[in-house]
């Protein structure tokens, strides 16, 4: 019987630079798409797939992350008082169990594999794991990572989320050399970190959701650097391909934003709240207005 996924690794570590100055104190994880933070869509996402331990892979000045998860007596004291149980019940998804979440220090931000790396003492030798990129927001009826979880029962192996992207974006992701397209699980021959777009084997990309076998961890040990001059996850997953094992890319369904670009947050921002009922018809008023106003002015 396969074990199943309990562990997830959220590393969040990185400078976050692109989101200077804002970055210079509070974490990129924090940052809040309409009123929840992205690490809070992260830990959501994990637990619907039956994620019971949660480690966490910071850095320094990512002590607001850890404020996040603790109670906050006072603040439910004040709640309490003035009946607004509905709050509390907001407040609620931001607890863990005593024990479900680890933190773990990545002293130099040498890259996404050596994030994960640093984890490496809480994983056992025999267990799948997951790692998760809060700065990926994924929009789904079924979250990504059960899709994952699902999809991992069968496969086992090494699985990452995959998504088409323009050609001309491959340099921004890591991409798959696909061996045999089965639909939403595709079978995979190589991967290769931000390849060029004339260097690129298919324009199937990785993103932020990953199933892994400890093996990559083994192959981490012995990593030397690679794209961008960091050490790579996708460079020890290629390891994995090349050892014979497999590795599979699942195409998701639902709509992923790149939280890490000005951009895409920006564009989750009114996904989210268009999405919601208490903003729904105010905000797209406003939109609607914008864009007279923008075409007005062309
Ligand atoms: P990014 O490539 O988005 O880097 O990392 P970043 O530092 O967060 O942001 P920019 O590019 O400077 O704006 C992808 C994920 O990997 C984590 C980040 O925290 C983010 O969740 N990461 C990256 C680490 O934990 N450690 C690293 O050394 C690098």
């Amino acid at each position: 019987m396969r074990k199943k996924v309990t562990k997830a690794i959220f590393p969040v570590a990185g400078l976050g630079t692109r989101f200077l100055p804002a970055t210079k104190s509070v974490p990129k994880e924090i940052m809040t798409l309409v009123d929840r933070p992205l690490v809070q869509y992260a830990i959501d996402e994990a637990r619907a797939a039956g994620i019971t331990e949660f480690i966490f892979v910071t850095s320094r000045g990512k002590n607001a992350l850890e404020d996040y998860f603790d109670h906050a007596p006072m603040l439910e004291q004040e709640l309490q008082k003035k009946g607004k149980d509905d709050l509390l019940a907001t407040l609620k998804s931001t607890y863990m169990d005593s024990g479900a979440i680890a933190y773990i220090r990545q002293h130099r931000a040498l890259g996404l594999g050596h994030a994960v790396w640093c984890a490496r003492r809480l994983i056992s030798s025999d267990e799948p794991f997951a790692v998760i990129l809060p700065d990926d927001v994924i929009a789904a009826e079924k979250p990504c990572l059960q899709q994952m979880v699902e999809a991992h029962a069968e496969t086992g192996g090494n699985m990452v989320a995959a998504m088409e992207v323009p050609a001309e974006k491959t340099s921004s992701y890591g991409v798959l050399d696909v061996a045999e397209d089965m639909g939403s699980v595709v079978s995979v021959k190589g991967m290769v970190e931000k390849p060029k777009p004339e260097d690129a084997p298919s324009n199937l990309a990785v993103i932020g959701r990953y199933i892994l076998t400890p093996s990559i961890l083994r192959n981490l040990d012995r990593m030397k650097k690679g794209a961008g001059d960091e050490f790579q996850l996708t460079d020890a997953i290629a390891d994995d391909i090349r050892a014979g094992k497999p590795v599979y890319g699942y195409r998701f369904d639902g709509q992923r934003f790149d939280c890490g670009s000005k951009a895409g947050f920006l564009q989750a921002t009114v996904a989210f709240a268009l999405a919601r009922d208490d903003l729904r018809d105010d905000l797209s008023a406003y939109l609607q207005e914008m864009v007279q106003l923008d075409k007005a002015a062309q």
